[in-house]
């Protein structure tokens, strides 16, 4: 792993995802080590999958207990039936809750927790209680973070403000067509969801961004070098006290340091 930026964006250079993938589970372990009580901030996506797989692999050895920890992933798609299996509750119960420790009740997703979607109140409830949550649970110690091709975090679209808490928000054409494959055609992908802020996700006390893929090569160099705006909301990433950019060559594909030497 090699440290690779000269923009104010700590990132590393890894040979393979894997071995990030261990890096950041192996910091979220003695993270939850060090404090069993941590408030763990939660992505879906293919992104964070191998994190996962590592700390499943952690809590089958019994070598990290998640049993007091607290989760709150960053969003969850509006006016979904609830149990559809394009939710994100399903996908993480699916790739990481059933197989650790945690209390089923300290999981938490901004979803309307069975009520009839579609009521634009409801769901703005949902927002304001889940800022508060996250408050009274005492702040996120760390948060796991994609960035979506159009620069997004969490489901802040671009136009997303620095300082946007919990709330509705519309999906971007990019990121419904993202979503088709797992909702069998982009006209089944919903156009609302309910997103933690920037100012919410800025507020956990570390951040650790992964960017796997050619995919991912242009929002990477975006996100390092273009100005700080709301065009592209992962540039507000820059800057944050504790934060880390872990990429594999593809990703890194764009950047000089890379395209010029061999690092
Ligand atoms: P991905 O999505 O992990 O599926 O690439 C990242 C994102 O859109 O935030």
């Amino acid at each position: 792993m090699k440290s690779i930026s000269n923009s104010s964006l700590p990132t590393f250079l890894v040979e393979t995802r894997e071995e990030a993938e261990r890096v950041v589970a192996d910091e979220i372990a003695s993270l939850v080590r060090a404090k069993p009580e941590a408030v763990l901030g939660l992505a879906t996506g293919n992104t964070p999958i191998g994190v996962y797989r590592e700390l499943i692999q952690k809590c089958a050895t019994r070598e990290t207990s998640f049993a007091r920890a607290t989760t709150f992933n960053l969003d969850e798609y509006l006016d979904l039936p609830p149990g559809h299996a394009g939710s994100f509750r399903v996908w993480m119960q699916r790739t990481l809750f059933a197989h650790l420790d945690l209390a089923p009740e300290r999981t938490n997703l901004p979803e309307l927790d069975g009520a009839v979607s579609g009521n634009a109140i409801d769901a703005h409830a949902v927002a304001a209680h889940y800022e508060s949550s996250i408050r009274a649970a005492g702040g996120l110690d760390l948060q796991i973070l994609g960035i979506g091709r159009n620069g997004h975090i969490g489901f802040n679209e671009p136009g997303s403000s620095r300082d946007s808490r919990t709330r509705v928000v519309q999906l971007h054409a990019t990121t419904r067509e993202d979503a088709a494959r797992s909702f069998g055609g982009i006209e089944a992908v919903p156009v609302r969801a309910l997103t933690m802020g920037v100012a919410t996700i800025l507020d956990a006390r570390r951040i650790r961004v992964l960017a796997f893929g050619a995919h991912k090569s242009a929002i990477v160099r975006r996100t390092l070098f273009d100005d700080v705006s709301s065009e592209c909301p992962s540039t507000f990433l820059r800057g944050h006290a504790d934060v880390a950019l872990y990429v594999d060559r593809e990703a890194a594909s764009e950047l000089d340091v890379v395209r010029r030497s061999r690092v």
